[in-house]
């Protein structure tokens, strides 16, 4: 039965969804909300492509089978179902070799599960196109993503690897598109009320049901990178935490030391101030940081007055070099992994620890920092996810634990009616 439908314009929505369609980069994402037009953005370019070159083969995935006839087909056939049976046919449907073929053309798109990676080997095309690529049920799409780079090696076409995806908080897109993107990668972002198409009112009801400014209404309608589960410091508030550095009297500073080859050394001072608060902030935060780098910035906390570093305490060489530049430097009490994170939700529980707003590395380190999380199994509680970085909030931990064990049971002055 066919019904008369309401005749659509399907023209990009100006802004992201078109900057993706039109993007020439090999690696674009589009991160989107829900509804923000993602699944049509990703038919829009794999069709405007196919049409301007001929011959060209593709891929599509979604992360399961079942996505591939709905939302993919249906999405497809809302946009070019006129040109169904001239045009294009649907191949092999839900079976190993579902495709789309452009007969007169000679191209064809292959439709894959982004789930079972392995299978997406042996064939070769000029693009993909992953929907829904953050989606991870059955593991990360990275894996999937990987084994589709090498695919496109169909000769005599540009080659692409576009994504479309809400955000599911700091994973590899969020790595590699974001946070330190690689050559190539792109990002469009549009949140769900950038698409004009999408029914208001149900808008309303899902921004209801999230509430406005939680890290769900961030991630799903806002298309920021939110993290929702499996925060290390989930009871850190950036609203009320986050503060410019005070100008004050302190009764103690010192600062931690991390040290690291490769990934970022870094030092972080710890203030006590007369209230009792923990004041934090980064002096040095440098990937393959060298020891004159790592001296100079101890000599300007030095100068601000920072009187004792707690280094890594597997740094010991680090730590006699540091003291034989006159820089006091001492191991820190532990470095376990739970005392390191005790060492900040003790002060955080307590509503006694400050950091300062321009200290951006910390800041991201503590508000983005997760447990590991394995294929299968709950949260891990032993291990830092290695997407986050714990560089500075390592360093902010050693100096957080030094200072417990020097002021034992500090309290501030009583200040009553006399
Ligand atoms: N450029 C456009 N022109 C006309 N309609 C559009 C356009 N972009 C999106 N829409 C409409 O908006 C709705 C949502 O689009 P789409 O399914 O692509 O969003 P999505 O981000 O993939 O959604 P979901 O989060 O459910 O996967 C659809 O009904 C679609 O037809
Ligand atoms: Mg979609």
């Amino acid at each position: 039965m066919t019904q008369t439908k309401e005749k659509v314009s399907f023209r990009a929505n100006p802004g992201a969804q078109e900057d993706f369609v039109k993007s020439q980069e090999p690696f674009p994402a589009f991160i989107g909300g829900f509804g923000a037009g993602k699944t049509i953005a990703g038919c829009l370019k794999a069709f405007g492509y196919t049409l301007s070159n001929p011959g060209a083969h593709g891929c599509i995935t979604e992360p399961v089978s079942g996505m591939l006839a709905d939302p993919l087909m249906e999405t497809w056939r809302e946009l070019f179902g006129e040109y169904e049976g001239n045009l294009w046919v649907e191949r092999g449907r839900l079976g190993p070799n579902w495709q789309i073929e452009f007969p007169a053309l000679g191209s064809h798109i292959l439709l894959r599960s982004a789930e079972t990676p392995g299978r997406l080997i042996g064939f070769k095309v000029a693009w993909a196109w992953m929907d829904e690529a953050a989606e991870t049920e059955g593991g990360s799409q990275e894996s999937a993503f990987l084994n589709l780079v090498p695919r496109r090696r169909q000769a005599g076409f540009g080659h692409w690897l576009g994504i479309t995806t809400t955000s599911a908080g700091r994973d590899w897109l969020w790595r590699d598109w974001e946070d330190d993107p690689k050559k190539g990668h792109v990002l469009f972002k549009a949140t769900s009320y950038d698409n004009p198409y999408l029914d208001k009112a149900s808008l309303a009801e899902t921004v209801s049901e999230y509430g406005e400014g939680t890290p769900l209404y961030r991630q799903r309608i806002m298309a920021e990178f939110a993290q929702l589960e499996g925060l290390v410091l989930p009871t850190f508030d950036p609203q009320t935490m986050i503060k410019p550095w005070p100008d004050t009297v302190f009764l103690s500073s010192i600062a931690g030391v991390d040290f690291a080859p490769q990934s970022p050394t870094t030092v972080v001072e710890s203030s006590i101030d007369l209230s009792g608060r923990r004041w934090l902030r980064e002096w040095l935060y440098e990937r393959e940081c060298d020891n004159e780098t790592l001296f100079k910035a101890c000599r300007a906390a030095m100068r601000a007055g920072v009187t004792l570093f707690v280094g890594d305490p597997s740094g010991k060489e680090q730590i006699r070099d540091m003291n034989r530049e006159r820089i006091p430097t001492i191991a820190a009490p532990s470095n376990k992994i739970l005392d390191r994170v005790k060492a900040w939700t003790k002060p955080i529980g307590e509503n006694r620890l400050m950091v300062d707003k321009s200290s951006q590395f910390l800041i991201r380190e503590v508000t983005g920092l997760t447990w590991a999380k394995k294929r299968g199994r709950l949260l891990e509680t032993n291990e830092f996810s290695p997407l986050t970085p714990d560089h500075a909030v390592d360093a902010g931990a050693y100096a957080l634990m030094q200072q417990n064990k020097m002021i034992i049971d500090w309290k501030p002055p009583e200040i009553g009616n006399w």
